[in-house]
């Protein structure tokens, strides 16, 4: 208010509210808020996030990134300054847009193990899996353009979108995933631009597609002519068996755009994403990317090739799967036990969080301040609501923190819904069965 010349302060006698703004407040700040372009629905949701789980006095459920006390940091070392003497200062250099030859070529590599008829021409390096969707919501949408999108779903892909003034018609996800018939009647109904799913492990219900999903919405896409964008950044994270084969290995799938990162299944800082797509997207997507900024780090890409090219990735996430399945143990036996009245809570078979659902009568926006006074933080579930109306749920991580801090975390969550379920007189809960999966 002072910034923008409303109110007034004088030594001796307080804060007054002025009559007339003042041309020249307190500072010399601009009116910035009036001077900014339309808001596009920014939300500081994943900053919070983010912030929150770099804080030492919380607990951070909200989290959902892999734990840096088991990153394989002499093994990176080691890369690193192997990059260093052979690559030297070209490391460090201007790079192409489309990213390093030899991460592109590693990355469409994988995709080819895993099925998918990919080269590296298809293939362009993103900062991350944020900045691919972001790019994939400049390269199909306009204002009022609309996009099918599951519900719940990752709060950045329904931000990226609706920054570009998408509107988001909602597809609801069960247990195989999203709901191909019900996206089925959208396209018959709508002028639908792209259709956007997360068909392993899907943030924040965990849900994998069945195979038969998968043909279906393949096909069915595929006959209404539109782009289908398959968020897999969660591929790598199974726990107990691999899911089925991406939907660009499908058949046909010249309109699957594959969008991955290493972000979850490897680490989130060297900002390594990308998207692979007929040459036609190719090449759109890296014009888009040239505006925002230019390329990714030439040294995050040649970290991130050797790192995929020498076997560290694949010894990684072999190494740490037992210990991340130990941790979603722990955490839904500590969920259960501390909150098990007040709610049900499931097992994904992947990924890096629960999903819980609370009985009825409490809401998961309302839990917020009681957990913060306990020192634990998680997301509610009207952020990944398309519709932002998914008030019982909730999600919890189990990656970040070891064992007993998880164990701890459960503790204080539980306390907190104590402290609400009796705030709103909820004694004990009717449970239904554990959401989704
Ligand atoms: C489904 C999904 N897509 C994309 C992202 C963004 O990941 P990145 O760190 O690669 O930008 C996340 C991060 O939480 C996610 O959960």
């Amino acid at each position: 208010l002072a910034a923008d010349g409303l109110i007034g302060a004088r030594v001796g006698s307080g804060t007054v509210v002025l009559s007339r703004p003042e041309a020249s407040p307190a500072t010399d700040a601009l009116p910035w808020r009036q001077l900014f372009a339309a808001d596009t629905n920014l939300s500081p949701a994943i900053r919070d996030i983010i912030r929150a789980a770099l804080r030492q006095d919380v607990i951070p459920l909200a989290a959902s990134e892999p734990s840096p006390d088991l990153f394989p940091m002499e093994e990176v070392r080691a890369l690193a300054d192997s990059i260093f003497e052979r690559q030297g200062a070209e490391a460090l250099r201007y790079a192409a847009v489309e990213g390093l030859p030899a991460l592109r070529e590693a990355i469409a590599r994988r995709l080819a193990d895993r099925g998918a008829r990919t080269t590296a021409d298809n293939v362009v390096v993103t900062a991350g899996a944020q900045q691919a969707l972001s790019i994939l919501a400049r390269c199909f949408v306009e204002p009022g353009s609309e996009v099918a999108m599951e519900t719940p779903t990752y709060l950045g892909a329904i931000q990226a979108f609706r920054a570009q003034g998408a509107r988001l018609v909602p597809v609801p996800v069960d247990a195989e995933g999203m709901r191909v018939d019900s996206l089925e009647q959208t396209l018959a109904r709508r002028s639908v631009r792209c259709v956007v799913t997360i068909p392993n492990f899907n943030n924040p219900t965990g849900a994998v597609m069945s195979l038969e999903r998968r043909l279906r919405l393949l096909e069915v896409t595929r006959r209404y002519g539109v782009p289908l964008i398959e968020d897999d950044v969660y591929g790598e994270t199974w726990l107990e068996s691999p899911p089925p084969a991406p939907l660009i290995a499908g058949k046909p799938a010249d309109h699957v755009i594959h969008v991955g990162s290493l972000s979850k299944a490897l680490f989130a800082g060297l900002r390594v994403g990308w998207i692979a797509a007929a040459p036609a997207v190719a090449e759109r997507v890296a014009l888009i990317k040239q505006t925002t900024d230019l390329f990714c780090g030439t040294f995050s890409q040649w970290l991130a090739a050797r790192i995929l090219e020498e076997g560290v990735f694949d010894r990684h996430v072999a190494r740490v799967r037992p210990v991340y399945r130990r941790r979603r143990d722990v955490l839904v036996a500590a969920i259960e036990r501390y909150a098990g009245r007040y709610l049900s809570v499931n097992r994904p078979a992947g990924g890096s969080f629960l999903w819980c659902r609370l009985a009825d009568g409490l809401r998961a926006r309302e839990l917020l301040p009681y957990a913060g006074a306990a020192g634990v933080t998680f997301v509610p579930g009207d952020l990944f609501s398309v519709a932002g109306n998914d008030e019982g749920g909730f999600r919890v991580g189990f990656s970040l923190p070891p064992e007993e801090v998880l164990e701890e975390g459960a503790k204080r969550l539980g306390g907190a819904i104590e402290a609400l379920a009796s705030r709103r007189g909820v004694v004990s809960a009717a449970i239904g069965a554990p959401p989704l999966v």
